[in-house]
């Protein structure tokens, strides 16, 4: 094994523990960096030009694969020249955080059917485990399947925070809070870059919304913007080195994400260290000037309305404009991120990954990452003797929902049981499309429960379901949205009438429990009628054997919410959406993100408000009790506590720390937590030391974090707001860097 680089050892020991032994497939940071100067010295222009942007292989506006791309390269997201001479390969990039992608199906494996790879579950789920070791594990599996395809870039790393509920892409994104997205991230990125795949992390920055996103400013105080967002993706840089970064659509304190230079040179570059390159999403470039604001490569650069950094990037250099330098910088970032991550190290399709150990993960994450919510005691269900089940809506006959629209829709291994175009045009439409994978949880319920009677009704009339429903012993009631990239939700509701057909079956028969498969939190204005609510979130292509697990007892569920789980939607920073009254891109809209870093539970801490659930929040079949929790001062926070397996199953627990007062204000943090799985009547000791940043507040004129003298009160929860031990700590005032 080589070396870990230096931030990468620091992140281990602080925060979470969770240290697996790491091994690279690149160079050393020190060694990549040496590297990428000595091959870029020796390029010319035409060599550096041709690297610092990527190709779409069918070209959008056309329709048709563009001739400049050779023909052996398969469809994929963006695919830009190497250096053959120099040893510098072609970059073959692919979507994406949830699985290899392959967008209309256009890609075909080597026997001839169309391309399939593992369909990840939810990044809300992954999220909701609370488990690094499993991010990691995603990761490698990510960068196999990449590999197996030859793709040597992979474009997942999805770490934007919740802000607001309306977001579309919700699903795809781990947590809204910065210390959880960004150790999850930087394991997903470790994980990849183990298999000499580059992964990367996106979309730079506060990219919450998708409503008129190309014309979109989102205004944020740049000191709090250093708290949240940029605090994620820092922690993931550092824990997990990414070759790049993605940057985003929409414009932060009124400049385009990708051509702002104080996102992206000030902080991302100078301030928090970043030494790869920084790519832009697709459609996200609208001048050639980019490049000297910190831009490193144009992608699908058909999408734009010029090929920017091609001739009119040349045309500004010759001109005098744009300096020589900075296009080296440019090339040597990117060929860092090639030695870094062994992208160089091999060619072409690679390995034959183990699908059926990546569905097995699948399977595991979806045990883990699935939440109850509400269990009056009806949970877990016994399953024996000849009972009537009705399971009412959600196509719960045919499958469970694989995943959102978008980008990182999968074509998943093992098929879909059934799809529903959604919309869309040409290759758009392949990824707005409802998507289910067997088994549902009619036969997945079946399986745990031979002896059952589970009859299925459509839920398409409220009358029908409620006499089938009169006559079960129970009734399961199987809700879903679909949520995706592209477009937001109005509220919080269900769609298709499902709120007021579950209101009606939940009067009819009380012994009911709800399933929730959305990608995020939804009203349930009837959640006092139902017995259990499990949110399901979307479970990739783990179908719905997971659920019938939990429902039956063969697994005790153990996920905790990522993301709050508002009362209304007018709880949130955010009650109205911007931007969706108008016609997209036909004017400009603004977006105050006035909760600055207080997104989620820290908001609801600064303005007294309570969740419905909180961050952190699920229950399981058993239950955990803390004791001997000590907390230390000095230049950081240090705590150990035991957590105790007092129920009679074992069980996982997610005990989490957070800083609850810092001098002078109400400020709440989670500071550090750790999945603790115990068999019945067993202990651990947990350790964890915060990150001090987690502790302090940036000032953006010194770009330096600045810890405030005194007393801290910090919690052990079960949650957000169930606080289980508390101590006040004395912290040393101090000021340092990055
Ligand atoms: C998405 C990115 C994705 C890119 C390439 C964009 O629409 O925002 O997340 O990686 O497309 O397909």
């Amino acid at each position: 094994m080589k070396t870990l680089p230096k931030p990468l050892i620091l992140a281990l020991v602080a925060g979470t523990a969770f240290c697996a032994t790491v091994s690279r497939a690149g160079l050393s940071p020190v060694a990549a960096e040496a590297k990428a100067r000595q091959v870029e010295a020796r390029m010319t222009d035409d060599e550096r030009f041709g690297l610092i942007r990527n190709l779409m292989v069918v070209n959008f506006r056309t329709r048709s694969r563009d001739e400049r791309v050779p023909a052996d390269v398969p469809q994929l997201a963006g695919w830009t020249p190497g250096v053959p001479r120099l040893g510098v390969p072609d970059l073959l990039m692919t979507d994406a955080s949830l699985g290899v992608t392959n967008p209309g199906n256009g890609r075909r494996a080597a026997d001839g059917s169309v391309d399939s790879g593992t369909a990840f579950p939810a990044g809300l789920l992954m999220g909701s485990t609370f488990n690094l070791e499993a991010a990691r594990k995603v990761g490698v599996a990510l960068g196999e399947e990449a590999k197996q395809r030859g793709f040597n870039v992979h474009l997942g790393g999805g770490i934007n925070l919740m802000r607001d509920v309306h977001n579309g892409r919700n699903f795809e994104y781990f947590s809204e809070d910065p210390y959880l997205s960004g150790v999850l991230g930087g394991e997903v990125v470790i994980g990849t870059q183990s298999t000499g795949v580059m992964a990367m992390l996106k979309h730079l920055s506060l990219y919450a919304q998708e409503s008129n996103k190309f014309r979109l400013d989102t205004r944020i105080d740049p000191a709090a913007h250093r708290e949240s967002d940029l605090l994620a993706f820092q922690i993931g840089i550092e824990r997990g080195n990414p070759g790049s970064l993605m940057c985003a659509y929409q414009k932060i304190n009124g400049e385009f994400a990708c051509g702002n230079a104080k996102l992206l040179d000030t902080d991302i570059k100078k301030g928090i260290g970043f030494k790869g390159f920084i790519m832009s999403d697709w459609r996200a470039v609208y001048a050639a000037e980019y490049a000297a604001a910190g831009l490193d490569m144009q992608s699908g650069a058909q999408l734009d309305e010029k090929e920017w950094f091609d001739a009119p990037l040349r045309q500004l250099m010759a001109e005098g404009k744009f300096t020589h330098e900075r296009l080296s910088d440019m090339v040597r970032r990117i060929l860092y991120g090639i030695y870094v991550s062994g992208a160089d190290t091999w060619k072409g399709p690679q390995g034959t990954p183990d699908l059926a150990a990546h569905g097995a993960l699948v399977l595991d994450i979806a045990r883990q990452g699935t939440v109850l919510l509400k269990n009056d005691g009806i949970l877990p269900l016994a399953p024996s003797g000849k009972k009537v089940i009705a399971v009412i809506g959600g196509w719960g006959n045919v499958g469970t929902l694989l995943g959102g629209g978008g980008s990182s829709l999968m074509t998943p291994t093992g098929g879909t049981s059934l799809e529903f175009p959604l919309g869309g045009e040409g290759l758009l439409a392949s990824l707005y499309r409802l998507k289910f994978v067997a088994p549902g949880p009619v036969e997945a319920i079946g399986k745990e429960w031979p002896e059952a009677e589970i009859i299925y009704n459509a839920g398409l009339f409220p009358a029908q379901a409620v006499a089938l429903a009169r006559r079960a012993d129970i009734v399961i009631l199987n809700g879903i949205r679909f949520e995706g990239e592209g477009y937001d939700l109005p509220d919080m509701s269900l769609p298709w009438g499902q709120d007021a057909l579950f209101d009606e079956v939940l009067s009819a028969n009380p012994n009911s429990i709800v399933i929730l498969q959305t990608g995020s939190p939804v009203a349930m204005p009837w959640r006092h009628k139902a017995r259990a609510i499990i949110q399901a979130w979307y479970q990739g292509q783990a179908g719905g054997t997971a659920l019938a697990e939990i429902i039956t007892g063969k697994v005790n569920p153990s996920g905790r919410l990522a993301m709050t789980w508002y009362a209304s939607v007018e709880q949130t920073p955010h009650p109205v959406l911007v931007g969706s009254d108008i016609a997209p891109e036909s004017a400009d809209s603004v977006v105050d993100y006035r909760e600055g870093a207080e997104i989620g539970y820290r908001w609801l801490a600064k303005t007294g408000q309570t969740p419905l659930y909180p961050f952190g929040y699920g229950l399981g079949y058993t239950s955990f009790s803390y004791s001997d929790f000590k907390a230390s001062g000095g230049d950081t926070v240090k705590v150990s506590f035991k957590v105790t397996n007092t129920g009679n199953r074992a069980g996982a627990d997610v005990p989490q720390v957070y800083l609850y007062e810092a001098p002078g204000e109400k400020r709440q943090r989670l500071l550090g937590f750790e999945r603790v799985e115990l068999q019945p009547g067993e202990s651990r000791t947990v350790t964890l030391e915060a990150d001090p940043r987690l502790l302090a507040r940036f000032n953006d004129a010194t770009g330096r974090w600045q810890i405030i003298k005194g007393s801290h009160y910090i919690v052990l929860g079960k949650n957000a707001t169930d606080l289980q031990a508390s101590a006040t700590v004395t912290l040393n005032g101090r000021a340092f860097g990055r």
